[in-house]
């Protein structure tokens, strides 16, 4: 197996920083999530440090997780509230819970972290098994732009300090719709290289996934806020219903 298919990986190269201020505001995700609830219990996939399940637990809902990363299932326990969300720490893939869900999500791009040889095909199926009828399913995701990986091999600088560099290396694979990425520190102790790896997909892709699975697409929106999907949106958010 790749090091980059392993599903512990990036919660021990980032649950340190991973809480530090940037990542996007949960605010608009979880009144979306809380519409399609239907009295729960909803399921999040790569639950992470709870940054969207705690707010929608603080609504009056029943979340629980899936989570591959001790450490960041770790954070999400440290937190007001954190302890009474149920964790199931494994592979989102496998998706080892029973349900069934009126409502489970996968969001922030996660589904592109799924790099193994049929394991996105693997989630959809087991979403489908733990959907209650009628259940949705929403995923949140970039749309991948051809622009932005006109050249195989990129470099870009993350930062400059008297005491260290970063970089981060990109190696596309076009036809695979894989890529790998370093982000490499360099300081007076030594070099670290933190490899991680995505297998992205164009939403009608996704579709297909999610059709094979039997899923259909409800919705699909450029934003949380529901904003109309177009030619130029660089994200969606899909729901999917089990028919
Ligand atoms: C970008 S974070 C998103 C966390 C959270 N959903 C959020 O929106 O803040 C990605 C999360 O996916 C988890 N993860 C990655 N691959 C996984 C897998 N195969 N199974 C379970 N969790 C996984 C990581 O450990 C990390 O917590």
């Amino acid at each position: 197996m790749s090091v980059l298919d392993d599903p512990g990986l990036f919660g021990r190269q980032w649950a340190a920083t991973y809480d530090q201020p940037g990542n996007p505001d949960p605010a608009p995700a979880v009144e979306f999530l809380a519409g399609l609830a239907a009295g729960g219990p909803v399921l999040e996939l790569a639950i992470g440090s709870g940054r969207v399940a705690l707010p929608l637990a603080a609504r009056g809902i029943a979340v629980e997780g899936i989570e591959a990363s001790p450490e960041m299932v770790a954070l999400l326990h440290a937190k007001p509230g954190g302890e009474a969300i149920p964790v199931v720490v494994g592979d989102l893939t496998d998706v080892g819970v029973t349900g069934p869900y009126p409502l489970v999500y996968l969001v922030f791009n996660t589904l592109f972290n799924l790099t193994g040889e049929g394991r996105q095909e693997d989630c959809f199926r087991n979403v489908a098994r733990v959907l209650a009828p009628g259940g949705a399913f929403v995923i949140e995701a970039f749309v991948p732009d051809p622009a932005d990986f006109d050249q195989n091999e990129q470099v870009q600088v993350r930062s400059v300090t008297e005491n260290s560099a970063t970089i981060r290396l990109h190696q596309y694979d076009r036809e695979a719709q894989t890529f790998v990425r370093q982000t490499i520190t360099f300081t007076n102790g030594g070099v670290q290289l933190k490899p991680f790896g995505m297998h992205y997909r164009w939403p009608e892709q996704i579709d297909e996934l999610a059709a094979q699975a039997g899923l259909r697409l409800e919705a699909r929106y450029a934003t949380w806020q529901r904003e109309p999907f177009g030619p130029d949106s660089t994200d969606h958010v899909s729901v999917y219903r089990k028919v």
